[in-house]
């Protein structure tokens, strides 16, 4: 099954934390890390890793970054046709916070990432034309998510719209157009203006969207789970209890297994109970891509989890 991923790569800076330093302040960290990230290139691996096929869509920039992460594709599997250098411009990358709890905050620059535009999409057409599910997020500019969203909509094929990192400016209209829509918690509320601390605040939420013509509404909601929220009604997938050190990507994780098994059978509910453990498995380990588990595991996982 083909899937493309328009979207943005990062080179990850994390540095594991004790606490945040107040302004002014010069504070040691215990430990740092350097990874490859960047929410459509975790998708983009996560689904690859999992078995999709995946078609990458992204720019690098015109750095010591841009043939690293070209080459960290490859490794896995992913069609780099058109992943394209941007001249004079650096490589998006993302700082990132990692407390003694396993949780992130993230800071990013999106450098080359801003330069992918509708004509690259007109680029990868053909290529593009073939694939059984488009995905997207939001740190690429928001003309190209929309005219990704119309060439989906034009080629009928399904689109899922990661709306991170949030943004008030999204055009809810446009998002309409989207088959899947998944935002985290935190994503969910800035949308929103609800509050999202609950399961049942998350429904809430995830209801008001609906109402306002969103499809289908997956919400991951980190150790509470993730829901499926439609005009139909509301499914919730428990989550996997495991020792979180470093949840960071584990949302992008669960967004690229989900899109492989769903390409591949259509079961949502199913999708996002693999996916639920595929991210799960992914917070036990430090990092964004380099904490995606393969295939294998996962699979001994839920048969071990039942
Ligand atoms: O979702 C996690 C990702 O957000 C990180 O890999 C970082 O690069 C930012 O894009």
């Amino acid at each position: 099954m083909k899937i493309a991923v328009i979207g943005s790569n990062m080179v990850d800076l994390t540095s594991y934390i004790t606490r945040m330093p107040v302004l002014g302040e010069t504070l040691e960290a215990p430990d740092f890390s350097m990874g490859c990230g960047g929410k459509g290139a975790n998708q983009a691996v996560a689904a690859a890793t999992y078995g999709a096929d995946v078609l990458m869509v992204t720019k690098v920039g015109d750095d010591l970054f841009a043939e690293n992460t070209i080459a960290n594709f490859q490794k896995a599997g992913i069609d780099t046709k058109y992943v394209t250098k941007v001249p004079g411009v650096s490589s998006g990358v993302a700082p990132i916070f990692v407390d003694p709890n396993g949780q992130n905050s993230i800071l990013i620059i999106k450098g080359a990432n801003n330069a992918l535009k509708p004509a690259d999409i007109d680029a990868a057409e053909n290529d593009l034309e073939s694939c059984k599910l488009i995905i997207l997020q939001l740190e690429i500019p928001l003309e190209t998510v929309y005219y990704a969203i119309e060439f989906g909509q034009m080629h009928h094929i399904p689109v899922l719209l990661n709306p991170a990192p949030a943004t008030k400016e999204l055009s809810i209209e446009k998002a309409c157009e989207c088959d899947f829509f998944m935002p985290n918690e935190t994503e969910l509320a800035i949308l929103t203006d609800m509050p999202v601390t609950t399961i049942e605040e998350a429904e809430k939420a995830a209801d008001s969207l609906v109402a306002r013509g969103l499809k289908n509404v997956i919400v991951t909601l980190g150790g509470q789970g993730s829901l499926l929220v439609t005009r139909t009604g509301t499914t919730f997938v428990r989550p996997f209890q495991v020792n979180a050190i470093d949840t960071s990507g584990a949302g992008d994780a669960f967004i690229g297994c989900f899109a492989c098994c769903y390409a591949e059978t259509g079961d949502v509910p199913d999708a996002m109970k693999t996916a639920s453990a595929f991210a799960a498995l992914s917070v036990t380990k430090r990092g964004t891509q380099k904490s995606y588990p393969q295939k294998e595991e996962v699979l001994t996982f839920l048969r071990n989890r039942r």
